[in-house]
């Protein structure tokens, strides 16, 4: 087989078999096929597009390129939630014990933050203690026992995205449906899921800017697991402004904290429900969605999903001393309100940006290197459509520094007040198969 045949047939526009994508695939990871023959066939596919078939060879070949984690020692169906990124997106930490706590495994393999989302084990690094450099054997035990543990990304998982995403990077190639999709899921299979939740954005603070473009990146996804024997669920909801009230990991832990205990903020409950339910299902621990939320509902109402958290972070090491006692976690030394420069109605909170101005604080890396602040980020205090007087504070900036108008100025930038403003949808779209 030669790589220029494959590379003509897909820019021709023609289905590629099996073989040949295994062929592209395993070529491209052992270094046979150059990073130039794998950038026009990535081209090739972003103009031609590929068939549910093609989808899901290429995401096996990319699971198939490197290690893939054995969860078979866990007992049950092992079913992961997976975001495409947001800004102040603290479900994951609210999911895992919440989920567990009906005695479903939580299996998590996370990762650290870069740009303006955050990473799940950094907000999980703010609890002292608290670490995710488990051996493998630990972590299934852990699974087994308490249902619920966090491993940061171990072995060689599919090096072909790896490389083929850092390409796409720089051949303006990432935005394409199949290439996407068939990336996210690959990572997804290869830790081991046997059920995948999906969370995919939508709005500013998104990879998906665009509800048709989420819409048809749900639906790929949707329709690769299911082709390959995993079921898949999917959720669009809105990412135009940040979720939740607290955007900072130790902020984020405690803004946790209280949704457990079910006084979190509106949107950020809605859519731990709407998500949790979606996964009990599909360990098949309820029939209906309904039913799942009734049981996730319960398990806040009797506190057995607050225990299930502070059983999660004893036995990752951690202080879970905090949970009673937030004031524990580290504290920024300043609290400097923004407040409204006129009145009306809270229109716009462009998401990304303000995930911007908290990496100023600290609270996010620029770049890999990057060291941060666990202690710093922001609370909002008021959300898009939300009714606002003329001096009261938007926002509460937690820093270490005294100086903080260059951030002061971005969120003055990316907050808007008007007359009159309509609270955004959370939940977009339902997508079950
Ligand atoms: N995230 C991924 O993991 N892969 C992509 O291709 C795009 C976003
Ligand atoms: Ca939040």
């Amino acid at each position: 087989m030669r790589m220029v045949d494959v590379i003509s047939k897909k820019r021709d526009g023609k289905e590629l078999t099996t073989k040949e994508i295994n062929f592209f695939i395993d070529g491209y990871t052992n270094g046979t096929i150059p990073d130039y023959q794998a950038s026009s066939l990535a081209m090739a596919i972003y103009f031609q597009d590929m068939n549910d078939r093609e989808r899901a060879d290429l995401t096996m070949a990319m699971v198939n390129s490197g290690e893939t984690i054995d969860l078979s020692k866990i007992e049950g169906i092992k079913v992961d939630k997976h975001s495409t990124g947001g800004v102040g997106d603290t479900t994951t930490l609210v999911l895992a014990p919440l989920v567990a706590a009906l005695d479903i495994p939580v299996a998590k393999m996370s990762g650290r933050g870069l740009g303006h989302t955050g990473g799940t084990i950094d907000k999980l690094e703010s609890i002292s203690g608290f670490h995710v450099e488990i051996t493998n054997d630990k972590f299934i035990e852990l699974v087994n026992r308490d249902k619920v543990a966090v491993i940061g990304q171990t072995g060689n998982l599919t090096p072909a995205d790896k490389k083929l995403y850092a390409l796409r990077d720089v051949t303006g190639t990432v935005n394409s449906i199949p290439l996407i999709a068939s990336s996210i899921m690959s990572k997804k299979i290869a830790s081991g899921a046997n059920a995948i939740v999906l969370d995919v954005k939508t709005g500013a603070g998104a990879f998906m800017k665009t509800d048709k473009d989420a819409e048809n990146l749900a639906h790929a996804m949707v329709q690769i697991g299911n082709n390959v024997g995993r079921n898949t669920m999917a959720i669009i909801s809105d990412m135009s402004q940040p979720l939740g009230f607290a955007i900072g990991n130790a902020l984020e832990v405690k803004e946790a904290i209280d949704t457990l205990k079910g006084e979190g903020p509106e949107d950020l409950t809605e859519l731990v429900l709407t998500l949790g339910s979606q996964m009990v299902v599909l360990a098949k621990k309820a029939k209906t969605l309904e039913e799942a939320r009734k049981l996730l509902l319960e398990v806040i109402k009797n506190g057995k999903a607050l225990d299930k958290f502070k059983v999660f972070i004893k036995n990752q090491g951690g202080d879970e001393s905090i949970v009673d006692n937030p004031e524990k976690l580290p504290q920024a030394k300043y609290k400097i309100d923004v407040p409204a420069l006129t009145s009306g109605f809270v229109s716009n909170m462009v998401a990304d940006e303000i995930g911007i101005a908290a990496m100023l604080l600290g609270a996010g890396r620029a770049t890999k290197e990057d060291k941060i602040d666990l202690a710093v980020g922001l609370m909002l205090r008021k959300k898009v459509g939300d009714k606002v007087e003329k001096g009261e504070p938007i926002l509460t900036i937690y820093s270490n520094r005294e100086n903080v108008e260059d951030v002061k100025k971005k969120i003055y930038e990316n907050i808007s007040i008007s007359d009159h403003a309509t609270k955004p949808t959370l939940i977009h779209e339902i997508i079950t198969k």
